[in-house]
């Protein structure tokens, strides 16, 4: 018996897929992607990310859609009755609720991170960058982090605008990613022209995709890993609640491989709009956070056109923030309209001022609380290794784990209702063994088990 949302439909395919590659591509793949690449040493990080994410990325992420379309309700309530359909444990919908948690923590960052974004629209719009040095775009960027004052308040005005398009429904996401994603893809590319005319495009060509396995730890290949799961968006429910409101007729499979390619092909393209201004400027690509900060205004500093470049860019960057931080605080939003009885403005406020006092902590963990630190990492970085290489790849296996070995064959088949039964052989082959094993031996690895 199929069941409805009440919570509304995508009004096409199309609009899912934009909604689904808005939540995709965000901090994720422009901020955090080149960072972490450059922590970690460049290409051989590269490698292992592109391979978690064919290999373990796009199953689960059709597992996750398959499970929303399949319980239409917010992930806590889908596993549950999911679970009961298929005479499983009630334990289940537990993996709804890590889900609902992890999306409030990783938002309370995710909304400062995306606050430094709308203040770089300001900043680089009347001109502040123009002519300066490489050594000035990071004393200003050092400057803005050190003012907690500043921090919050971007952090807060993020937080209202994303309760703004949420209480709005799914009529709402979809109106704001229809025109975003378009053009956010026309201005990176736009950058990477940019960068190969004016940067060292060689060597940072040589950096993403040489790779040197010497320069990656096993900590390396659980971050690669965490951020598969993290750029899709995966292991929280917000793709599985976005797969609650997929029309019946729609393919999961070739859906999600857009989705997917769509989401590494930003990543990419904005490792190569950054690193040949990191190498042409002589700044160190293993310097954390702050990298896109540093780098890209010393790009519009110099080019024509450039604050204006600049401004769109940050815009884009805010906008690609927004559409991922509605799909994290979404699951939490339809399981209290769902199960409180509350109205969607109602439980937007609610959840968005938890999230917002969480925020706190990553705010002042830039300046005032930088020297608290837990084995050596800030709270910032606490909750980013937790959420992302952590309780992401966990709750990922768990729903492998469900859709392989609890829900029936029958069901999965239904549901996904693939071209041919050897590709449902092979999904169902990926989720029951490959992806949960990966998982379990990174983890093993990264805590030097094995
Ligand atoms: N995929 C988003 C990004 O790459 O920025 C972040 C994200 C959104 C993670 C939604 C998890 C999520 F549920």
């Amino acid at each position: 018996m199929k069941k409805t949302s009440q919570h509304g439909e995508w009004s096409s395919r199309l609009a899912f897929v934009l909604a689904a590659s808005g939540s995709a591509v965000g901090l994720g793949n422009i901020w955090k992607f080149p960072y972490i690449t450059g922590e970690n040493g460049g290409g051989a990080f590269v490698l292992v990310y592109l391979v978690c994410i064919l290999v373990i990325g796009i199953p689960i992420m059709m597992a996750e859609i398959m499970l929303g379309r399949r319980g239409r309700q917010s992930p806590v309530n889908t596993m549950r009755d999911l679970a009961k359909e298929a005479g499983g444990s009630r334990f289940w919908s537990l993996l709804g609720w890590l889900g609902v948690v992890a999306g409030f923590l990783i938002l309370s960052y995710y909304s400062v991170i995306a606050g430094w974004a709308m203040a770089y629209v300001v900043r680089v719009g009347s001109g502040v960058f123009d002519g300066v040095t490489a050594d000035g775009v990071s004393s200003i960027f050092g400057q803005f982090v050190a003012d907690p004052e500043k921090l919050l308040a971007w952090h807060s005005l993020f937080m209202i605008l994303t309760m703004l398009v949420v209480a709005r429904g799914v009529k709402g996401l979809e109106r704001t990613v229809k025109f975003l994603m378009p053009a956010l893809l026309m201005i990176l590319i736009l950058l990477v022209v940019y960068a190969m005319d004016q940067g060292s495009f060689q060597q940072a060509v040589s950096f993403l995709f040489e790779a040197d396995f010497s320069k990656i730890t096993s900590d390396g290949i659980l971050t690669a890993m965490g951020h598969a799961f993290f750029t899709l968006s995966l292991g929280m429910g917000a793709i599985m609640v976005y797969g609650a409101y997929l029309p019946s007729n729609i393919s999961i499979g070739s859906t999600t491989v857009i989705i997917a390619l769509a989401d590494t092909a930003v990543a990419l393209l904005a490792g190569l709009a950054i690193f040949p201004i990191v190498f042409a400027n002589g700044l160190e690509p293993g310097s954390g956070p702050g990298l896109i900060f540093q780098t890209l205004p010393i790009a519009f500093g110099h080019m024509a056109f450039g604050s204006i470049f600049g401004t769109l860019f940050f815009v884009l960057l805010f906008f690609a923030a927004w559409t991922s931080s509605i799909s994290l605080i979404e699951p939490a939003v339809a399981w209290l309209v769902e199960n409180k009885n509350m109205s969607r403005m109602r439980a937007c406020i609610w959840s968005g001022l938890v999230t917002w006092f969480v925020g706190i902590g990553t705010v002042l963990s830039f300046n005032i609380a930088a020297d608290l630190t837990l084995f050596g990492k800030t709270f910032f970085d606490i909750l980013d290794y937790l959420t992302a290489n952590i309780m992401l790849p966990l709750c990922g296996i768990c729903i492998a784990i469900f859709a392989g070995w609890v829900m029936s064959k029958e069901a999965t088949s239904d549901e996904l209702n693939l071209k041919s039964p050897l590709l449902h052989t092979s999904w169902l082959f990926l989720v029951k063994f490959v992806c949960p094993l990966a998982v379990v031996i990174v983890f093993l690895k990264a805590i030097s088990v094995i």
